[in-house]
């Protein structure tokens, strides 16, 4: 299998390189070839058990060598994330949106010269709906995004399964719920706050919280992202039919109770959490809806998620002695 991972020097790209490096297989056939693109060079995973290429550009100016010719999957993780694209419309709409058409055309290339259409893995969002605190929503809920990020995720999930009809690839979005406990330091994601009211206290530091302690959110652990990720890129694709959109079965919880799961793992550590409201980014994730009925995702396979006390536990196996060491070094 010759991969590709386009957001490859990111959160979840440098989580799903480390996973392909460890097991050296993707849907059970060896991966035969890696190649990272991203802004900046990424960094290869260590001791991967096949050859990575990592590459630096723009998506929106995708050279060739990102998608090589044989490319079987293609994981299009490349976004500018919500608050950043909340704020720069421009940026936000050129590398969300025109970044999702350059990876049609590549994948028209590769299908051009004789190839097979590549599975094209993409990650979409929770941010692509809207809805109250108090809903529930459903596999055939309608995307009403409540601001350009979800609406250029909604619009590029629409453009890939029109580009999987016709064949040029064929595409599996998924609807990530808010990732947590993301490592490292606070960025631009207006969901920044949910990983940061757990990492910062168990990292012996303060922080934020900008909404109430009954707030309800759709969340995943970074582990079970790429579980899905991974699965989206091996399934059998028949069964979804023109619909190449899913959302995977997170978890719905409260900020009370994500404050409670840091307290079973390190007791006292939410007293490190400031309550300090900010309109700004209540209205942004205030949009976005708490819970979801995620029937389809289970009837393809997608794995349940784990307690969340377990999301907290694995923050502290995985990344937190990195995070430490990456935030002490400036
Ligand atoms: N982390 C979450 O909670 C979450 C939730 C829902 C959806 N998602 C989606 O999952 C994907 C990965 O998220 P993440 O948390 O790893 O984000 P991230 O910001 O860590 O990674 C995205 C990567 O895309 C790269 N990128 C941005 N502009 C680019 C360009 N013009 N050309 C090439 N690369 C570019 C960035 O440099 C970054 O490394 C994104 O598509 C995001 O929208 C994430």
């Amino acid at each position: 299998m010759q991969v590709s991972i386009l957001g490859g020097g990111g959160f979840l790209g440098r989580k799903l390189a480390a996973r392909l490096a460890a097991e050296g297989t993707l849907g059970g056939k060896p991966v035969t070839a890696l190649t990272l693109f991203d802004v900046a060079e990424p960094v290869a995973p260590a001791s991967a058990p096949f050859p990575v290429t990592c590459l630096a550009g723009d998506v929106v100016d995708l050279p060739e060598a990102a998608l090589p010719k044989g490319t079987d999957v293609v994981f299009h993780l490349a976004a500018v994330v919500s608050a950043a694209a909340e704020a720069d419309y421009d940026l936000g709409r050129r590398v969300n949106l025109r970044g999702t058409d350059a990876v049609v055309d590549a994948c028209r290339r590769l299908t051009g010269a004789g190839g097979a259409p590549p599975r094209v893995v993409f990650t979409s969002s929770v941010a692509s709906f809207s809805a109250t605190q108090a809903d529930t929503l459903g596999d055939d809920a309608r995307q009403v995004p409540g601001n350009s990020y979800g609406a250029q995720k909604a619009a590029a999930e629409l453009i890939l399964a029109d580009a999987s009809r016709r064949r040029f690839l064929d595409a599996v979005s998924i609807r990530l719920p808010t990732v947590v406990v993301r490592p490292g330091r606070p960025n631009k994601a207006a969901s920044s706050f949910f990983s940061a009211i757990v990492r910062e206290p168990l990292l012996g530091l303060e922080t934020d919280l900008p909404v109430a302690d009954d707030f309800a959110v759709w969340v995943c652990s970074p582990r079970r992202a790429v579980d899905w990720l991974l699965h989206a890129a091996a399934m059998d694709t028949r069964p979804m039919g023109l619909d190449r959109s899913i959302t995977p079965p997170g978890i719905s919880t409260t900020i009370a109770h994500l404050l409670q799961a840091l307290e079973d793992v390190q007791p006292g550590a939410s007293a490190k959490v400031r309550r300090v409201r900010d309109e700004a980014i209540e209205a942004i994730v205030g949009t976005w809806p708490p819970a979801f009925e995620p029937l389809r995702a289970r009837t393809l396979g997608f794995a349940p998620h784990e307690p969340l006390v377990d999301v907290v536990r694995a923050f502290v196996e995985d990344d937190l002695a990195a995070t430490r060491a990456e935030r002490a070094n400036g």
